[in-house]
């Protein structure tokens, strides 16, 4: 019966916009009392089933109090951003609908959208018109599904049907990447056959950018993947140059752009992003830094049809539906319709507040490097997006500034290991954050510190 709803949704509706009205007041790291108190879940499997009520207010009661405050304004970690309201609530009603964009036939409205954000996207992010556009779950898939279409095209062009054959046997690829390169672009290059090991790696600069000078010499079965935004420092590897030695030789050049890529929108990184829709294929997040819930990447390609001829599948029964459906442009066939939310916080946001949001997040990254170097924290790179990677003292002094920071609850950021330095990561990637946030944060910093250097 339709209200069989009603009253679930209802309660998850003052459940979750509780959470999120408190959420500003809550520990950013939930503290080990709530973490140990996740010990209710540990149910034996129930024989008979039991009221939804008691379901969801089990799980907002004891577990909401352990989850990790990335939605609010003071979490700093990975590079997580939150999610922006409009599309929490485009969210909700897509799951009303479950629908699975596989194709127009399954899902005219998640399909539509699903074309209007990557129309959008393609705009917002100056690449050619024709470009092909999937979702997956993640930069780890995008990227996987855009090295699948390069395999495609580039042993196509030697007469291997990859799909078909397989990789015994096929004609060599030549895969080169940074020493930088993201393990999600490794693990991808593994999960399709290269091998992490048999890559020939290019140097990089003090900011972790790929060198230019080091790229070796290429051709037409040439695979290059470089990188906007360094999982750490932010760096933008010299993509435009790149991708303009590899035009003339044949090479397929990747861009990693997890999260680096909304850069593009910036006047200030213009030079760093100049010529990359000359690259073949791209990769975005929107979880992260457009701010849309879990999950969603994008993988967007030149040669579309590269990307189905990897991607594609036919089948009696779906005789149907055209060339190009969502189901061919990436690795799965049922999912969530990612799109919608994508759609949304296009549509919210439009140009402008995207560029506004992404330009404050640096801003304020800024506003970090500068406050640690005054309380004697050195900045290990150059703030050239939305990350800062810091240290101060010994491995052991960063660290327990760290452990301080996360139990004052104040704020919340990782650790990392950068050129030879134990270090912290900061990562501005949330719609929320404001100036007071940062004070806020800094201040904690402060706190912390004094008390593990005495000074
Ligand atoms: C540069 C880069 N590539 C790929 C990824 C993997 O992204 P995801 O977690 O969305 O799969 C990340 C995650 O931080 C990243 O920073």
């Amino acid at each position: 019966m339709s209200e069989d709803y009603d009253r679930p949704l209802a309660l998850a509706h003052t459940h979750a916009t509780q959470y999120l009205r408190e959420i500003e007041n809550s520990p950013v790291y939930p503290r080990p009392d709530a973490i140990a108190a996740l010990e209710a879940f540990d149910e034996p499997l129930p024989l008979h089933g039991s009221a939804d009520q008691e379901t969801l207010d089990l799980l907002h009661g004891k577990g909401s109090a352990a989850t990790v405050a990335s939605m609010g304004s003071r979490y700093f970690g990975f590079v997580v951003g939150g999610a922006l309201p409009v599309t929490v609530g485009a969210n909700w009603i897509a799951t009303a609908w479950d629908q699975t964009p596989s194709s127009f036939i399954s899902s005219p409205t998640c399909v539509k959208l699903e074309e209007i954000a990557g129309r959008w996207l393609r705009e917002l992010l100056a690449l050619p018109e024709h470009t092909g556009v999937g979702m997956t779950t993640g930069a780890t898939m995008a990227n996987f599904t855009a090295l699948a279409a390069a395999r495609h095209a580039l042993l196509a062009r030697a007469g291997w049907n990859v799909e078909e054959q397989g990789l015994y046997g096929a004609p060599e690829i030549k895969v080169i990447v940074s020493d930088e390169v993201h393990v999600t672009v490794e693990k991808a290059l593994s999960m399709l056959g290269f091998g992490k090991k048999r890559v020939t790696r290019v140097p990089t600069d003090d900011n972790g950018a790929m060198r230019f000078d080091g790229v070796p010499g290429l051709d037409d079965m040439t695979l290059i993947c470089t990188q906007a935004g360094n999982v750490n420092s932010g760096a933008i590897d010299p993509i435009g140059a790149i991708a303009r030695k590899a035009a003339g030789a044949g090479a397929w050049v990747h861009v990693d752009g997890a999260f680096g890529l909304w850069g593009r929108l910036l006047a200030r990184r213009e030079a760093d992003f100049q010529d990359v829709e000359l690259a073949d294929s791209v990769v975005v997040d929107a979880h992260k830094w457009l701010n849309t819930p879990y999950d969603c990447g994008i993988v967007m390609t030149r040669h579309a049809e590269a990307l189905q001829g990897a991607m594609g599948t036919v089948a009696p029964y779906l005789k149907e539906e055209k060339k190009g459906e969502p189901k061919d442009m990436g690795p799965e066939f049922s999912r969530r319709a990612r799109g919608v939310e994508v759609w949304a916080a296009l549509r919210s946001l439009g140009h402008a507040g995207l560029k506004s949001m992404i330009g404050r997040c640096c801003d304020h990254a800024q506003v970090f490097a500068d406050g640690l170097r005054a309380q004697g924290f050195e900045i290990l790179n150059d703030v050239v997006l939305n990350q800062v990677v810091a240290t101060i003292g010994t491995p052991e002094q960063i660290a327990e500034i760290r452990r301080l920071v996360e139990v004052s609850g104040e704020c919340w950021f990782g650790s990392t290991f950068w050129k030879g330095w134990d270090a912290v990561r900061i990562s501005v990637s949330s719609w929320r954050t404001t100036e007071e946030d940062v004070e806020r944060s800094l201040a904690a910093i402060a706190e912390a510190r004094r008390q593990v250097m005495g000074d």
